[in-house]
């Protein structure tokens, strides 16, 4: 697993234009030297980007288990797989080797399968940060089940919407989680949502929290009696490389969420090549990812890109802030971490503490941190190289999606060099392109456009369950023969990316296109703002106008509201230009936002429209309350 390490920037260089120049080529010596298959592929790449039908490694045939933990038994047997932090420090941290993962996860194997999950299936898991939720991901993908992990902080409504979309016939889930001082009652949730879910056959229920919940007979199944008894042996299911291995849904522009599905080849040559590169992962590193599971990060890099490279992943159950404001320092220095990957809104609500709770840590072990699933802000960046990486550690701006199935565009630490608020380089395999609005692409540098990729990846997700109408219609439509990310993207001098946000949160403004993340970082240079979020409104003269949402800091609550506005536009004035200025600028409390910490701007964008009518679905925000109060303080 060592052959694919990038070393030195000549060297990606070169890499890099191979990769371009001859993708299958590139990933069939990847594919073949760093994986174990029970048969080779007949094919490396067979694709059509105009009805998006794309394979990878056509032919081969391999469990992804296996690699990820059946072939490390011999040299790192006795090596900590997993290393499982609880909620409370109280609690003991419970160190899971690969010799005990692969007993867990053969007992778990066959658990399913004595329930009558066979390959294909498809399985529900609605599991806390815990170490059955890693456990019953990897049974599933043993044995050829396609799982379906749905983050358990989702409501009852929003669990049903994904249970029948895939027709799960099992579902997994726990008595209750911990969340900082809370317990959640997970089971009621499920039993809520199990009312409209005729395909769920049995729920299997693990015992966490321990609080009291009703068992249905006859379909819900305490999960320890059945694992206590089923053998540790399991022979692992042989896979296609084409066979589906999980279902992850993510939002779309409707209100009906996309079951990207993604499968077992593609997506583990993929989610390893890249954890590897990105993280400079070497053997004895302890690597620890804060997602959640639930997410595509920590599908790809909580558990299966750092398994797949023999690594140890450290799955956290709990929550930055309890019982302090220190627990990510601590737990860093506690394990002695070496790669650090979070997301820049977990960065800027820690940034608002005081700096005391990170500088009492010894955070020397870290030598790569990370930042995911928005684009970070200047502000924000440089806190958290000064504070968290002390000037020494490279920050890796990773950008990708769901649909990629990994990292698309990052530094390779140590060999590119970092900018401020940048993704930076492609890595290699990925051919990036900047189309303007006439659909041509922009050739050149120091040019901005909608970010598309031309060649397919072995990671791209290969249809939304049960809609592959829709997959073509929402990724290879706009930009035809390419995927359209959705993003836009600015490209500097010398090539570098900056993910500029969502092109529906792109505001033209007298015709000029404002994208809303650069006016909001400019905004964030105000010392006494927290956040802020810009939406577009229309407007008479301009077409439409800016309506600033900001959060201000505990510091900036005591100041003059009528001064701050004047001043936060003079920032905007200067660092912008007039253009960017805002029109109306409303001082909140919170900003409603999903629970992956994306804010839901068109909630925000009804409601500096005026138009309090349909707000869609909230059921996934995190904090459906704010709502309420937006919208009695909008400014008219
Ligand atoms: C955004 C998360 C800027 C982007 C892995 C993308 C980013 C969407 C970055 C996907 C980044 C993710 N810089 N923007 N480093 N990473 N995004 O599916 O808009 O939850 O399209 O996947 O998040 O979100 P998703």
């Amino acid at each position: 697993m060592n052959n694919y390490l990038i070393e030195n920037l000549p060297e990606y260089f070169k890499i890099y234009k191979k990769s371009i120049k001859n993708p299958k080529k590139f990933w069939d010596k990847i594919a073949d030297e760093n994986f174990v298959w029970y048969q080779r592929w007949s094919k490396v790449v067979d694709y059509d980007m105009h009805e998006a039908k794309i394979k990878w490694f056509k032919g081969a045939k391999l469990n992804i288990t296996k690699n990820c933990i059946d072939r490390h038994l011999a040299e790192r047997g006795h090596k900590n797989a997993i290393i499982w932090e609880p909620n409370n420090p109280d609690e003991p941290t419970q160190y899971i080797t690969y010799n005990e993962l692969y007993d867990r996860v053969g007992k778990m194997a066959n658990v399913l399968r004595s329930q009558g999950i066979e390959k294909g299936d498809r399985v529900c898991i609605y599991l806390p940060m815990i170490p059955e939720l890693a456990i019953c991901m990897l049974a599933c993908a043993r044995i050829g089940a396609i799982h379906s992990v749905i983050f358990a902080g989702f409501s009852a409504s929003a669990v049903a919407s994904r249970v029948n979309d895939c027709e799960a016939k099992l579902l997994i889930c726990s008595d209750g989680s911990y969340r900082g001082s809370k317990v959640l009652n997970l089971k009621s949730i499920i039993d809520e949502a199990l009312e409209k879910t005729p395909s769920v056959q049995h729920v299997l229920v693990v015992k966490r929290t321990h609080n009291e919940v009703n068992m249905k007979e006859g379909r819900d199944l305490w999960l320890q009696p059945l694992y206590d008894a089923a053998p540790i042996e399991n022979v692992p299911q042989i896979m296609d490389a084409e066979d589906p291995l999980f279902i992850l849904y993510t939002s779309g522009s409707t209100g009906k969420p996309k079951g990207m599905l993604h499968t077992c080849a593609g997506y583990m040559v993929y989610s390893a090549y890249t954890f590897k590169n990105v993280f400079n992962y070497k053997e004895n590193d302890i690597y620890w990812c804060t997602a959640d599971i639930g997410w595509i990060t920590g599908h790809s890099y909580i558990l299966y890109g750092p398994l797949a490279n023999g690594a140890t992943t450290v799955i956290f159950e709990g929550v930055p802030t309890y019982p302090q404001p220190d627990r990510f320092w601590e737990v860093i220095e506690k394990h002695k971490v070496t790669q650090f990957y979070t997301a820049p809104t977990a960065i800027r609500s820690l940034a608002k503490e005081s700096s005391d709770w990170v500088e009492k840590h010894d955070l020397s072990s870290l030598r790569v941190i990370g930042s995911v699933g928005e684009p970070i802000n200047d502000e924000a960046w440089h806190w958290y190289n000064d504070h968290v990486g002390k000037k020494k550690c490279p920050i890796v701006d990773t950008w990708w999606q769901t649909e990629t199935g990994g990292i698309m565009i990052a530094p390779v630490p140590f060999v590119t060099p970092t900018k401020p608020t940048y993704a930076t380089l492609p890595l290699p395999g990925i051919q990036p392109v900047l189309m303007d609005e006439k659909r041509n692409e922009i050739t050149g540098n120091q040019t901005d456009g909608s970010l598309c990729i031309r060649f397919p990846w072995p990671g791209i997700a290969r249809t939304i369950w049960g809609d592959h109408e829709r997959y073509k219609q929402t990724y290879f439509s706009a930009f035809p023969g390419k995927y359209f990310t959705g993003d836009g993207a600015l490209r500097d001098e010398v090539g570098y990316y900056r993910i500029t946000g969502r092109m529906d949160d792109v505001i033209i403004v007298s015709g000029h296109n404002l994208g809303t993340a650069p006016i909001e970082d400019s905004i964030g240079l105000h010392p006494a703002v927290a956040e802020s979020a810009i939406v577009g409104y229309p407007h008479e003269v301009k077409g439409n106008a800016l309506y600033g949402y900001i959060i201000l800091k505990d510091t900036g609550e005591s100041r003059d509201r009528e001064n701050l506005k004047k001043e936060i536009n003079l920032l905007i004035s200067d660092t912008i230009g007039p253009i960017a200025k805002l029109d109306k600028i409303q001082f909140v409390q919170a900003l409603p936002k999903t629970r992956s910490g994306k804010i839901m701007r068109r909630i925000l964008r009804k409601i500096a429209e005026g138009d309090f009518s349909n707000f869609g679905d909230t059921s996934t925000l995190l904090n459906p309350e704010v709502i309420e109060d937006i919208k009695n303080n909008r400014i008219g």
